[in-house]
């Protein structure tokens, strides 16, 4: 029984994220003991499909060949040596490659992506301070944003239950309106509900910008606040809105980049250019972590001076890790040697399909895709009540009881699956999604009655 005596060691010595621990006495966590393609296997050969793309970073399957080949070249050439004051072959080629995609340049490398939220807004007060107006040092972030969870990114992250508890250490900025498309009043569109939430930025902007370094978004998706989507016409506004009132657009694009969203970067669909890109996740195609934070020339040059401390001066132990550099290269080669927008979009038509019984099942509501990123909503639902609490955990068990891997956030499903499904994964991972779901009603009911 390898499954038993690693959950028993895990639950000794592992302190899992996102999890109150003493959860794990009912439901122990699942031991994987390999990965390949999109199935992750346990100690006692079951698979299970790899819906939410481990966490949205696993972009074409696990154990790639392409991305463990050039790993392996990798550790034979340098494993790792420090970014200050050396440099080396992949985090060269990398800010080339990503300094050519984003149209940004300058790169600089974390590690996880609260660390490249962190580096962004350090980045941007800094400028403001070097250029003479420090007083421009808040923030703004929108209604259900998620941007990390150390203690800076805390500061623009909305979401209560993973900021509360350290409030008193969260310096907080200011939130403004969501452009959520769900929040369209009837009869309108998801253009108009963009309009509203970008007129509360500007009421915000009008009074506050004297004081305001950036704005930071997550482009067309607010994926933690449960996969809220929103108009490209929100991107614009906020892009005119920073330039009128000279304050930093940072696109956090951690989640939604590297073809998540259908375009290499989802701010790409407004046609905007932001002063600051994060990316992460997806980065090394889910292999190592690493994240980067690419800006304009004009935010450069504004630390380059003979005074030391005009410089960007953070820094982290692993910054620019060869390894990871390496298997961000070996991604983005995946990129050029196939179309891989052209192929999900092909793709996303497959899983339309698939999902279509569950877009109808009569508990669901605002089925809305983005690129490759499907989610739902369950209705107020069973008799009239919301669905009640735990529902996420009993569904996310029962997809697992399905061969699917699927973590709801709150009341809305979602799947970010690898770019590799097939057809028959494809209605794998849809038909566990309706089979969860309606045992996770059966089970509601059962405990309703
Ligand atoms: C948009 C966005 N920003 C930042 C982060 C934080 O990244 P990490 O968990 O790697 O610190 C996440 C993680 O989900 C995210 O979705």
């Amino acid at each position: 029984m390898h499954n038993a005596s690693m959950i028993q060691r895990s639950l000794r010595h592992v302190w899992h994220p996102c999890t109150q621990m003493k959860l794990h006495e009912a439901y122990p966590p699942l031991p994987i003991a390999r990965a390949d393609g999109v199935w992750l296997y346990d100690f006692e050969g079951r698979r299970y499909l790899d819906g939410v793309s481990s966490w949205w970073v696993n972009l074409f399957g696990h154990n790639h060949p392409h991305i463990k080949a050039a790993l392996v070249d990798q550790l034979d050439r340098l494993d790792h040596v420090m970014l200050a004051g050396f440099t080396h072959q992949p985090v060269v080629e990398l800010s080339e490659r990503l300094g050519a995609l984003t149209g940004l340049g300058h790169a600089f490398y974390g590690s996880d992506g609260a660390s490249a939220t962190e580096i962004a807004l350090k980045m941007s007060a800094h400028y403001w301070r070097n250029t003479g107006r420090p007083e421009k040092c808040r923030f703004i972030g929108l209604a259900g944003g998620y941007h990390g969870e150390t203690v800076g990114a805390l500061a623009v992250t909305d979401i209560a239950i993973f900021r509360e508890a350290y409030a008193p250490l969260v310096r907080l900025a200011a939130t403004v309106p969501s452009p959520d498309a769900r929040a369209a009043l009837p009869g309108q569109s998801a253009a108009d509900a963009a309009h509203r939430a970008a007129a509360g930025l500007q009421d915000w902007l009008e009074e506050h910008h004297a004081q305001t370094a950036a704005l930071i978004v997550e482009p067309l998706v607010q994926c933690a606040a449960g996969m809220a989507m929103h108009d490209a016409s929100y991107l614009r506004a906020a892009r005119a809105l920073c330039d009128r009132y000279e304050v930093h657009l940072i696109a956090d694009e951690i989640a939604t980049g590297f073809g998540r969203t259908g375009t290499m970067f989802a701010h790409q669909q407004a046609g905007i250019r932001p002063d600051f890109i994060c990316l992460s996740k997806g980065l090394t195609g889910g292999t190592l972590p690493l994240s980067a934070v690419l800006t304009t020339d004009t935010v450069y040059n504004a630390f380059y001076d003979d005074e030391v401390a005009r410089g960007f001066l953070h820094s982290h132990s692993y910054t620019g890790n060869p390894l990871a550099c390496r298997a961000a290269l070996a991604t983005l080669e995946l990129f050029e040697q196939t179309d891989v927008l052209g192929h999900n979009a092909l793709l996303a038509q497959t899983l339309d399909q698939a999902f279509a019984p569950l877009t109808r099942h009569p508990s669901v509501r605002h089925a809305r895709r983005q690129g490759m990123i499907w989610a739902w909503d369950i209705d107020e639902g069973f008799d009239g009540a919301s669905p009640q609490p735990g529902f996420a955990g009993r569904y996310a068990r029962h997809a697992m009881a399905h061969g699917v891997v699927l973590r709801p956030i709150g009341n809305t499903l979602y799947a970010m699956p690898p770019y590799i499904l097939d057809a028959q994964t494809a209605v794998h991972l849809a038909h566990g999604a309706l089979a969860a779901l309606e045992a996770t009603l059966a089970d509601q009911g059962n405990t309703n009655g």
